[in-house]
């Protein structure tokens, strides 16, 4: 379904510059994309040298911008692809006046672009796009040609944090993460029944939690 385009979405985008790096789609091969470097100075965007956290596929915000205002001793990094959809979450952190967060406009794919190999400590994927259809496997934020790209960003013993309402992405993540050598720990498979503390409620978690639905979580943590 074609979303319609934000009314003043390029002003928007425009007002978040200080606090969002904006996609260069200029090389639409995204593997080039990916290598032509253009690193993110995170010491002289966040002014300190705290940990940083990623969340991929961040949506309008509400879980990036809740952990920053909970962990304000954690630097967080937000991606998402579609401007449309983290304008939202630009202008919430924003009326946050929240200084531990920093947004990048463009896929996952060419992260590597924009963030230094091993200077991530914790990558959050956050009601991914299942994407059922065999044919779009390699598009699935779990599929190996990610994880990839996630072990190359995380530091040592870094850990990926996933949940998920779709079980079948849900066992398919879990096998992935184990045939590309990560340990897979805290499995769990009703959220609802087996709390965690501190952890914050996203807009498609909420929804989900709304209808009854099961969550799944999982931590993936790199060997080595
Ligand atoms: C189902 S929504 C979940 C949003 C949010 N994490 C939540 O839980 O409410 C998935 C989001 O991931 C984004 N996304 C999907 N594939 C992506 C990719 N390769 N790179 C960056 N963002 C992606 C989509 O645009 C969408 O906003």
């Amino acid at each position: 379904m074609r979303m319609h385009r934000k009314d003043n979405l390029d002003a928007r985008l425009a007002a978040c510059a200080d606090i969002m790096t904006g996609a260069d789609l200029t090389e639409k091969n995204m593997k080039k994309a990916a290598q032509m470097k253009s690193y993110i100075d995170f010491g002289d965007i966040f002014k300190n040298a705290a940990p940083v956290h990623l969340e991929i596929g961040c949506g309008k915000g509400g879980f990036v911008c809740g952990m920053a205002a909970l962990h304000p001793d954690v630097n967080f990094v937000a991606v998402e692809k579609v401007s449309n959809v983290i304008v939202t979450a630009c202008e919430k952190a924003k009326a946050l006046a929240l200084k531990n967060v920093h947004f990048i406009n463009c896929p996952a794919e060419v992260l590597p672009r924009y963030i230094r190999e091993g200077s991530i400590s914790r990558i959050y994927l956050n009601f991914s796009d299942p994407l059922p259809k065999l044919g779009y496997a390699a598009q699935r934020l779990t599929n190996p040609r990610f994880i990839g790209i996630y072990s190359s960003l995380l530091s040592s013993g870094g850990e990926v944090w996933q949940k998920t309402d779709n079980e079948a992405l849900f066992e398919y993540s879990v096998q992935s993460f184990s045939e590309c050598g990560w340990k897979v720990t805290q499995v769990c498979r009703d959220l609802a029944a087996h709390p965690f503390e501190g952890n914050v409620i996203t807009e498609h978690e909420q929804k989900f939690m709304d209808e009854g639905r099961s969550i799944y979580r999982a931590v993936y943590v790199k060997q080595g």
